[in-house]
């Protein structure tokens, strides 16, 4: 396995037991102005990934996001499984077959993947409130401190802090797309809970980096 196969897995692994032990934060987020699965699908879907991991060690980095988007689609039902697993597809194909990637490279996969996950969503804007508001302004924040040559560690909390202000202004939004749109002016005053998941990738992702004690 190259550095960065074992540097992704365990990264994909980071990402999974994180959003898995959030499984009662995102029910509750999603019993307010949802239907209240979004934890259970969350833990479902990411513990398919979980059992996954092992066999993806010999493949290239982008067809293991490809399996990990083909993963989280047969184990995560609805719209939502789509998007996220549109996401991890769309993320594997900009990174093709190369071996190696840079920061920059990562930023064009994600680009990618918010481009596949609003089109997924038909059309889903930033201030729609979905997790495009919080996975929007955390690209955009990725790839203007990967343009100044900021290492992994900056980029991640340049990422992660705009992540979390995008989810935390979904709070006053009304909700335009999603089943929490069905509320109208009543899903107002709630953080959708889809904005908190990609809250907690990035955590996950910058607390992967921080552990290995090695900037990138
Ligand atoms: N059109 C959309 N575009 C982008 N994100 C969306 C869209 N619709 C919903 N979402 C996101 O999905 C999250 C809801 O995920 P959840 O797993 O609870 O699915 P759901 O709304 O119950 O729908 P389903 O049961 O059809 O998957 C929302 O919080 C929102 O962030
Ligand atoms: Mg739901």
């Amino acid at each position: 396995m190259s550095e960065q196969q074992e540097l992704l897995i365990g990264l994909l692994e980071a990402v999974s037991t994180k959003l898995i032990a959030a499984e009662k934060t995102l029910t509750d987020l999603d019993s307010a102005i949802g239907d209240g699965d979004c934890g259970a699908s969350i833990k479902k879907g990411f513990e398919s990934v979980l059992e996954k991991l092992p066999s993806l060690g010999e493949q290239s980095i982008g067809s293991i996001l490809k399996q990990a988007g083909m993963t989280i689609s047969s184990n995560i039902g609805g719209v939502s499984g789509a998007i996220y697993a549109t996401g991890f597809l769309r993320a594997g194909k900009a990174i093709g077959d190369k071996d190696k990637i840079n920061l920059h490279d990562t930023y064009e996969a994600l680009q990618a993947a918010l481009g596949g996950i609003k089109e997924r969503g038909e059309g889903t804007k930033v201030g729609d409130k979905t997790m495009v508001d919080a996975l929007e302004p955390a690209i955009d924040a990725f790839g203007d401190a990967t343009a100044k040559g900021a290492g992994i560690l900056a980029v991640l909390e340049a990422a992660l802090d705009a992540a979390r202000k995008g989810s935390d202004s979904t709070i006053d939004l009304q909700a335009k797309k999603g089943r929490a749109s069905y509320l109208g002016p009543r899903s107002i005053g709630h953080r959708d809970a889809g904005s908190m998941v990609i809250c907690l990738m990035f955590e996950a992702a910058l607390d992967f980096f921080k552990n290995l004690k090695k900037n990138y």
